[in-house]
């Protein structure tokens, strides 16, 4: 009988390096939007709708590991684990609920400072970067986009406590897990100054400061992006960025923009990047989102300002050009952005399943 595999269960192996071959069957245009890393493809979607084998009778697997069939929801994929089964009597395991179920996948890596301890929490299969910063027994969750559980299960294994939850800002690409996490570890829930939030949390502004253990979180007024968004500043480690500023681009400014205000919030975001590149180039850029999935690997997606100013090349020389190139290059609004954004305005939680909503890869960078 075919057997399926839950997205926790392979998450487990890829993070464990167990040796697995996943197989991604759906056709190559689906494929481009997002990916497992590691994953081969093959093209087979057409023929498995088909009811035939096709191009699965002679793709080439390794014989001593398991294989993993995937798709884009978990049927074409248990079809193609039953064609391997039967036809080749390969013993294979197709993903339940396929690449909608994986966008709810993370990993982790950390990074040690002076002060503080910075686990990147990776939503492998979205793109979305969480953070858990830790100094001492006192910890801060920034933009947290997995389940709650997931960041009080790393804390309590280093025996410290969430003092703070923090947005960046109102996201529209996915939804935040911010007000629960807080409600769940009794932290404080803060998010940037604004009039469209619609439930109790403290806000905080740019220049205020925030003590974390032996350490403190600043906060920079950076509006562009949205017009609330703030980049937070841990001293002598790095600049947790949301999606102002990512490694190798920079943030739409165009979400829920209307007439002219996209290019009014281009020439802001001007103002926050010439701001950001000028401060300590030492410091790390710790970005909101990656614009491809996260490898189990354990190294934190990061790069200093010296660095991430240097991709930037010319971008920041000119104002007018800034915002002509980044409004020429703006991508399609992501899937569903109005309803996450009014979710996340009033707090809720969808009452069908969050993937629903969240399904594919993000779009909030310009590069
Ligand atoms: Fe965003």
């Amino acid at each position: 009988m075919t057997q399926e595999i839950g997205v926790g269960t392979l998450q487990d192996w890829l993070a464990r390096k167990k040796p697995v071959t996943v197989l991604d069957v759906r056709h190559v245009e689906d494929r481009e939007q997002w990916w497992i890393p590691g994953s081969r493809h093959v093209d087979a979607y057409k023929s498995l709708k088909e009811g035939s084998a096709g191009p699965l009778l002679d793709t080439s697997v390794p014989p001593d590991q398991p294989v993993v069939t995937v798709c884009g929801s978990g049927r074409v994929s248990l079809s193609a684990a039953k064609m391997l089964n039967e036809k080749r009597g390969i013993p294979a395991l197709s993903l339940h609920g396929g690449m909608k179920a994986w966008s709810l996948a993370w990993n982790t890596a950390s990074r040690l400072f002076a002060a503080v301890e910075i686990t990147q929490v990776r939503r492998t299969g979205k793109g979305c970067l969480s953070y858990l910063i830790r100094s001492g027994s006192a910890a801060a969750v920034i933009d947290p986009s997995v389940d709650p559980e997931v960041y009080l299960s790393l804390v309590s294994s280093s025996r410290a406590s969430i003092r703070y939850v923090l947005d960046t800002h109102l996201h529209a690409d996915h939804l935040s897990r911010a007000r629960r996490l807080a409600e769940m570890c009794g932290a404080d829930l803060i998010l940037p100054r604004q009039d469209r939030l619609r439930y109790p949390h403290r806000h905080v502004a740019g220049g205020d400061n925030l003590t974390l253990g032996a350490t403190s979180i600043k906060v920079l007024s950076t509006p562009g992006h949205t017009g609330e968004s703030v980049t937070y500043l841990v001293p002598a480690a790095g600049i947790f960025s949301g999606d102002t500023l990512f490694l190798a681009g920079v943030g739409r400014p165009d979400l829920h923009a209307g007439g002219t205000e996209a290019e009014t919030r281009a020439r802001q975001l001007f103002g926050s990047l010439a701001r950001l590149v000028s401060l300590d180039e030492g410091l790390m850029v710790f970005p909101g989102h990656t614009s491809e999935p996260v490898p189990f690997d354990g190294k934190v997606l990061t790069a200093s300002i010296g660095e991430v100013a240097g991709r930037l090349g010319g971008w920041l020389a000119s104002e007018d050009a800034f915002v002509a190139r980044i409004l020429a290059r703006i991508p399609p609004a992501p899937p569903n952005y109005l309803v996450i954004s009014q979710l996340n305005e009033r707090g809720e939680w969808p009452e069908s399943d969050p993937t629903d909503l969240e399904a594919g890869a993000n779009r909030c960078a310009v590069s």
